[in-house]
Order: C-alpha cells, then sequence, then structure tokens
C-alpha cells in the first residue's frame, strides 16, 4: 500500500511514480507515460514549504491506494510476453483474457469493485470457473510467471498489456492504452456469473445490445470490438461452439483443433467481417451473435463498411478496444489530466 498526501487540488508524486531515467526508457520504446511529476512538485513544494503564495496553508488529507503498475517493469513485460507470443502462438486467448475481465462491468454499479471491470478479479477461482471462461485457465498460467517476475504490475494491468499486445503483435492497430489499473484483493470480490455475452441467445442482437449497452458501449463498437474474432478458435470442449477441427486449425500452430472464425486465424484484419458477411466457407464459424452483425439494419452498416475498408476498421477497433480495457477501472493515482498523456502500449 502507498501512503501519499494530497492537497485538496492536486495529488502529489507516488513514491512509485517512475524515475525520469525510467520515463526516457519507456517513452524510447513506445510507451507513452502519465505526465512529468515535475508538474506536481510545485504543489508539493508549496504544502511542504508551509504558507502558499496567498499565504493560506492548503487543507492536507491522507489518501490510501495501491501502487500502480511501475512504468519500467510494463515495458519489460511487454518484451517478456512478445516472446510468449512467438513460442506459444497464444493471441487468441490473450485477447479474450483481457476482454473477460472487463467485461463484466455494469456502468449502473457506480461502487468500485462491485461494478466489475478491468481489476484482476479474473485471477480467482470463482471468476475463472463460471461457465463464459471455460479454458481461460491456460491464460492465466501463461501470465502467471510474469506476474511473478514484475510484481510491481497489478493483474488488472497485465491482463490488459497482455491483450493489447497480442493484438498489435497479430498485426492489428496500435491501442491508446492506459496503464495503472488496481486489483482486487480477495475472491469474494467476483462480479456474479451471467454478465458476459452468450453465443446462441434466442434474440441474438437484443442480447448483444442488453449485454454491451450495459457496459456503457454502443452500436459501432459492439461490431468493431466482434471483429477480435478475426483471431482465435472456438473449441466444443470449452464453450461448446466450433468443430472439434478443420482444415485450417487440426496442425495448429499452438494446440491443433478448434473452429476459426477466419482461415488465418492468427493474423488480426478485416476477414472476419468478409467472412461472416458470405458464408462461403463451411470450415469457418458463424455464432449466432456474428451473423446478428449483417442480420440487424443498425450493426450491419458498420459490418458492411468494415468488410469493405481495413483502414475504419482498424480505427473504429482501436479505440473501442481501449475503451472495452478501461471498463470499471479504478487507476492509481486517479486521473487527474486527459487520458491521452497516460501510459500507452
Ligand atoms: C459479441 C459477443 C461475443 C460472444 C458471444 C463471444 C463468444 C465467444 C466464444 C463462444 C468463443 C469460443 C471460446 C472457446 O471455445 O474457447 C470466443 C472466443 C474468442 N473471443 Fe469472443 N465473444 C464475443 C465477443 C468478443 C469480444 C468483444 C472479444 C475481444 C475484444 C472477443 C475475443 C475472442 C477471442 C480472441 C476468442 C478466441 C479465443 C481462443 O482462440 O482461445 N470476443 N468468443
Amino acid at each position: 500500500m502507498a501512503e501519499r498526501l494530497a492537497s485538496s487540488a492536486s495529488l502529489l508524486p507516488s513514491a512509485a511514480s517512475p524515475s525520469s531515467s525510467t520515463r526516457r526508457a519507456a517513452v524510447a520504446s513506445g510507451l507513452r507515460l502519465r505526465p512529468s511529476p515535475s508538474r506536481f512538485s510545485q504543489a508539493a513544494r508549496r504544502v511542504r514549504g508551509g504558507a502558499g503564495a496567498a499565504g493560506v496553508v492548503p487543507r492536507l488529507r491522507v489518501v490510501r491506494c495501491m501502487a500502480a503498475s511501475e512504468a519500467a517493469q510494463l515495458k519489460s513485460a511487454r518484451e517478456d510476453i512478445k516472446e510468449i507470443l512467438k513460442t506459444t502462438y497464444c493471441h487468441p486467448i490473450l485477447v479474450r483474457l483481457g476482454w473477460h475481465d472487463s467485461g463484466t462491468y455494469d456502468k449502473n454499479i457506480e461502487e468500485w469493485p462491485q461494478r466489475g471491470g478491468a481489476d484482476g478479479s479474473l485471477r480467482f477461482d470463482p471468476e475463472l470457473s463460471h461457465g463464459a471462461n471455460a479454458g481461460l485457465t491456460n491464460a492465466l498460467k501463461l501470465i502467471q510467471p510474469i506476474k511473478d517476475k514484475y510484481p510491481g504490475i497489478t493483474y488488472a494491468d497485465l491482463f490488459q498489456l497482455a491483450s493489447a499486445t497480442a493484438i498489435e503483435e497479430a498485426g492489428g492497430p496500435k491501442l491508446p492504452m492506459k496503464y495503472g489499473r488496481v486489483d482486487i484483493t480477495a475472491p469474494e470480490q467476483c462480479p456474479p456469473e451471467g454478465r458476459l455475452p452468450d453465443a446462441g441467445p434466442r434474440l441474438p442482437a437484443e442480447h448483444l445490445r442488453e449485454v454491451f449497452y450495459r457496459m456503457g458501449l454502443d452500436d459501432k463498437e459492439i461490431v468493431a470490438l466482434s471483429g477480435a474474432h478475426t483471431l482465435g478458435r472456438s473449441r466444443p470442449d470449452r464453450s461448446g461452439w466450433g468443430k472439434p477441427e478443420t482444415k485450417y486449425t487440426k496442425d495448429g500452430p499452438g494446440e491443433p483443433g478448434g473452429q476459426s472464425w477466419t482461415a488465418e486465424w492468427l493474423k488480426f484484419d478485416n476477414s472476419y467481417f468478409k467472412d461472416i458477411k458470405e458464408q462461403r466457407d463451411q470450415e469457418l464459424l458463424v455464432l449466432p451473435t456474428d451473423a446478428a452483425l449483417f442480420d440487424d439494419p443498425s450493426f450491419k452498416v458498420y459490418a458492411e463498411k468494415y468488410a469493405e475498408d481495413q483502414e475504419a476498421f482498424f480505427k473504429d477497433y482501436a479505440e473501442a478496444h481501449a475503451k472495452l480495457s478501461n471498463l470499471g477501472a479504478k487507476f492509481d493515482p486517479p486521473e487527474v489530466s486527459p487520458p491521452s498523456s497516460h501510459v500507452h502500449a
């Protein structure tokens, strides 16, 4: 626990704030950081020096919170994740891990962590054993050694870092991510089962809207995010959906089997929308919720656009993914500046 003093107007830099050399190294490697602590040091000096310019002593209050993930560790962890991706081809399941941690968010609940979202709760058994999370224990096993190596990174951040790195390494767009998510600390804080979407509901479009609107996401974001199924496979022994194997999956790479939505299921592009639209190849998967994207008139506008225009898909996907990754998250320090100046992957 980091204990920090804050004036009623601004926060002082945390003991865990990255040093200027860390900051330089991280920026050079593509990680963008929070604003320099120097911005806050003037306030700090005023507080330490007693009376401020106007001779008024700022009122102090003690703020207790978890230390944010450290920038240098985030940078190294990203390199380690890239190595795992190269050797195990686990891009899809890491994307699913990040999405299932954040996708439990309920915008109608104000309190953290009851509202769910990107808070690392998926590491705990009660949530990992939810039906929708079948198979994700394998993703956690891949991530745990990285967590052990970088204790300064929270699970919540690591899940999102792994997912974003997987998208980018698979050829997807650069994602405007930020880091500093706080973890829940006990299994009792996990969200209840049933907040993630069902692949075969009676009314797929209505169901998608019910679930994603609850997260504060709109039709465009539902369609863009569904495009993540350009990666990966469905396995009957996990979700119950898909064939045990197809000509595209019988030899892997990675563990063979399952049914993919696209032929090149380790490449992030707009082929998902093209394939769902055509539905010509019986070897490829179309879930009822995937088909809804071309059946529903409002979804269809975006699905058609993304099938035609990969650039438009990448742009909307990047924004929607970053938004999804922040759902319900509590950031430490709390956001005191525009999100664009936070850490990016
Ligand atoms: C729109 C509602 C969605 C439904 C109903 C749905 C359902 C499913 C199902 C049934 C699977 C197969 C799991 C298995 O058998 O292992 C799956 C896999 C996957 N989902 Fe979704 N999903 C949805 C949205 C999303 C979103 C928003 C993302 C990410 C942004 C995503 C990313 C993935 C990925 C990457 C896989 C492949 C995992 C692997 O190969 O191990 N899905 N999804």
